[in-house]
């Protein structure tokens, strides 16, 4: 029997509902996989953040980087909160774990299964895979801004991008694009007018790809991608990007592809020095948060990434199997949160 340490992160608005659903789904897999899961879970988030003030502590932090690996929700409060104004939670919380975690490679696969519908009318073989920069771009906050308030006001927002922080996520992509059938990988950037960063990335890709021969590569500005993502998504088998570009098209990304409840991510430290953590994209939904109205889908196919990256991808297949099967039986019929977490779990006890 093998032993997994997860800690969980519930989070805010519909994380809870949603990570339920994914839990149970784990201990389900495990339970034939011969495997333990420890868990621990970690109420973090808005609530706590209003009535202690705490948002990660250092014991906070430390404890969640003794796991082997971290399954998360969502996390932001009330949007009308002013006391959660400027995503001091999505910052102090999410963004401190992925960069305090070095989850360089933020891995958005998406995949449009048969018989689900996609906004598209002919949307043709969906299977791609965004590879996001996790821990540079312009979400490092390296910026600020002067004269606040006046009509003088100044307020900048630095990218940084490092030759190590771009190469270690490039050749992840390409290795990640070796490993696939069609073997293509596209860089989506902004080179011609973003010209300082959008040359160290073009520059980095065409060295990389020497070492990859079997790879295709090809390049499209981020405006330009939207395009082709919407009309033609079938191109695309691993885009690599920046942070940014990256959060924005893995969301329409999700869209295509039947919607944000069935998108999964993997933000993961390839080193293995830290533990990974494996979350829906979407977020609290506070529109929704409470009502068993979430979709699930998402966070339990969040699971499978977790146990692919565990090198358990014998159970990480049943549970996308499973996954698939229900979403193809979906049909029109509303159901909530806890009854599509039913459906799966009864679907892997009977394969
Ligand atoms: P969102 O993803 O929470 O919601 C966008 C829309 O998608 C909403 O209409 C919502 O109801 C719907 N939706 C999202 N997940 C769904 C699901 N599983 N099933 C059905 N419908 C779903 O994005 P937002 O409204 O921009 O952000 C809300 C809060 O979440 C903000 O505080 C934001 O900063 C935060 N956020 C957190 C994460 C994260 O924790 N990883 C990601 C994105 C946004
Ligand atoms: C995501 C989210 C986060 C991001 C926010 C909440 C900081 O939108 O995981 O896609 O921008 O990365
Ligand atoms: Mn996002």
């Amino acid at each position: 029997t093998r032993t997994v340490r997860l800690a969980v992160i519930p989070g805010d608005g519909i994380g809870p509902e949603v990570v339920q659903q994914a839990v149970r789904v784990l201990d389900a897999v495990a339970a034939s996989a011969d495997l333990l899961v420890e868990k621990t879970s970690f109420s973090l988030g808005a609530a706590r953040y209003l009535e202690t003030g705490d948002i990660l502590t250092d014991d906070d932090l430390a404890a969640i980087a003794g796991h082997d690996a971290i399954l998360l929700g969502a996390v932001g409060g009330d949007p009308r909160d002013p006391r959660l104004a400027g995503g001091i939670i999505e910052r102090g919380l999410l963004l401190k774990l992925r960069f305090a975690l070095d989850h360089y490679v933020n891995l958005r696969p998406t995949v449009l299964y048969p018989a689900v519908p996609s906004p598209l009318a002919n949307p043709g073989e969906v299977d791609f895979v965004v590879v996001r920069e996790g821990t540079e771009g312009p979400y490092v906050g390296n910026g600020g801004a002067i004269r606040v308030g006046t009509p003088a006001e100044i307020a900048n927002e630095v990218s940084v991008n490092t030759a190590f922080g771009v190469e270690r996520l490039v050749r992840y992509a390409f290795a990640k694009a070796a490993s696939r059938p069609r073997k293509k990988l596209t860089l989506v950037h902004k080179t011609n007018v973003l010209v300082f960063a959008g040359s160290l990335w073009q520059r980095t890709v065409d060295r990389v790809s020497a070492e990859f021969p079997g790879v295709a590569v090809d390049y499209l500005h981020v405006d330009a991608a939207t395009i082709f993502l919407v009309q033609d998504p079938a191109r695309f088998d691993v885009i690599v990007t920046d942070n940014l570009f990256g959060d924005i098209l893995t969301d329409l990304a999700g869209a295509i592809s039947g919607g944000i409840g069935l998108a999964a991510s993997g933000n993961i430290n390839p080193d293995g020095v830290f533990p990974s953590m494996f979350e829906p994209v979407h977020g609290s939904a506070p529109d929704i948060a409470g009502k068993q109205l979430a979709d699930p889908t998402a966070a339990i196919l969040s699971v499978s990434l977790l146990l692919d990256h565990l090198g358990l991808g014998e159970a990480a297949a049943r549970v996308t199997a499973a996954v698939a099967a229900d979403v193809a039986s979906r049909g029109g019929a509303a159901r909530t949160t806890a009854e599509v977490g039913d459906a799966i779990v009864a679907r892997l006890a009977e394969d």
